[in-house]
């Protein structure tokens, strides 16, 4: 055997694909599913036009979408183009249009002031210090975020519990903090679930997850994990983990 393959008892090695590694289907699934079909189907009714999909285009996100698609639900739907994603992030744009003729918006960072930030730091400060990081997620995410929540009641995200130890308690519905419900439909769901109903369901999923990358942000601030390593160990890696969040779901700083 040459340097760096692996052997397998019993037949050649699995193929690394996502679906393949996760697509178990566990005991609840189906009730968990249709919790969150009736969780969605109450925002509808309670939010009205005031409900939107935040997506990020990871595969949580990617089976909300699927949901709202499938049941017909009135959401909006948008995502945050930080100018520093993935070609195969941004690929599930069209991929959602042409799969459901749903449309999702995209909205960008003002222009001048990533110029400005650019110019000031550089390309790439987000490794020099946290508060930098935090700068440019500021400027890259936070600012969009508020252009893409204003008039909004309510906000569908992909956050689940067993993401990381910061998440443990992600409700199904909580005040975002600016007045609106941050409604985390998937809250209860596990990796396994994700990737059941994905493959149950034939669901357009980001190229990278094939790729050891669960958990998908900006390219300089995303890298594949190793076996056994946190689920969000890929993001931030250079950080404290109680840092790692970028700000649209911290609901207290770290110290
Ligand atoms: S993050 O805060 O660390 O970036 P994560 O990638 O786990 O969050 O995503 C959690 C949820 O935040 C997603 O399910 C989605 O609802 C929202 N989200 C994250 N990134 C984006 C994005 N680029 N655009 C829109 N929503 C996003
Ligand atoms: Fe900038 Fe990284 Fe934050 Fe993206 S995740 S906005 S590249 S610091």
């Amino acid at each position: 055997m040459s340097g760096g393959e692996v052997s397998f008892i019993g037949g050649p090695a699995p193929k690394a694909s996502a679906i393949e590694l996760y697509a178990r289907k566990t005991a609840g699934f189906d009730e968990r599913l249709a919790r969150t079909i009736g969780l969605l189907k109450e925002a509808v009714s309670q939010y009205g036009a005031g409900l939107i999909q935040s997506t990020s285009l990871g595969a949580e996100d990617m089976v909300i979408t699927d949901l709202i698609a499938r049941h017909a639900l009135p959401v909006a739907i948008a995502t945050l183009d930080t100018g520093m994603l993935h070609d195969e992030t941004l690929a599930l744009v069209p991929a959602i249009e042409q799969r459901y003729g749903l449309k999702v918006e995209v909205f960008t960072p003002v222009q001048e002031a990533v110029i400005t930030f650019v110019k000031a730091n550089g390309e790439k400060p987000m490794y020099e210090s946290l508060a930098l990081r935090k700068a440019c997620c500021a400027v890259r995410k936070l600012e969009p975020l508020a252009r893409m929540l204003e008039g909004r009641t309510a906000w569908i995200t992909g956050l689940r519990r067993e993401q990381s130890s910061n998440r443990a308690e992600v409700p199904f519905s909580e005040d975002d903090g600016k007045g609106r419900a941050k409604l985390n439909v998937l809250a209860e769901w596990s990796w396994a679930d994700v990737w059941h109903y994905i493959a149950a369901n034939d669901v357009p999923f980001n190229a990278l997850h094939d790729q050891f990358m669960p958990s998908i942000g900006c390219a300089p601030c995303t890298r594949a994990i190793a076996v056994g390593e946190d689920f969000r160990a890929g993001r931030w890696w250079w950080e404290d983990e109680t840092a790692k969040e970028c700000g649209l779901h911290a609901t207290k700083e770290p110290a």
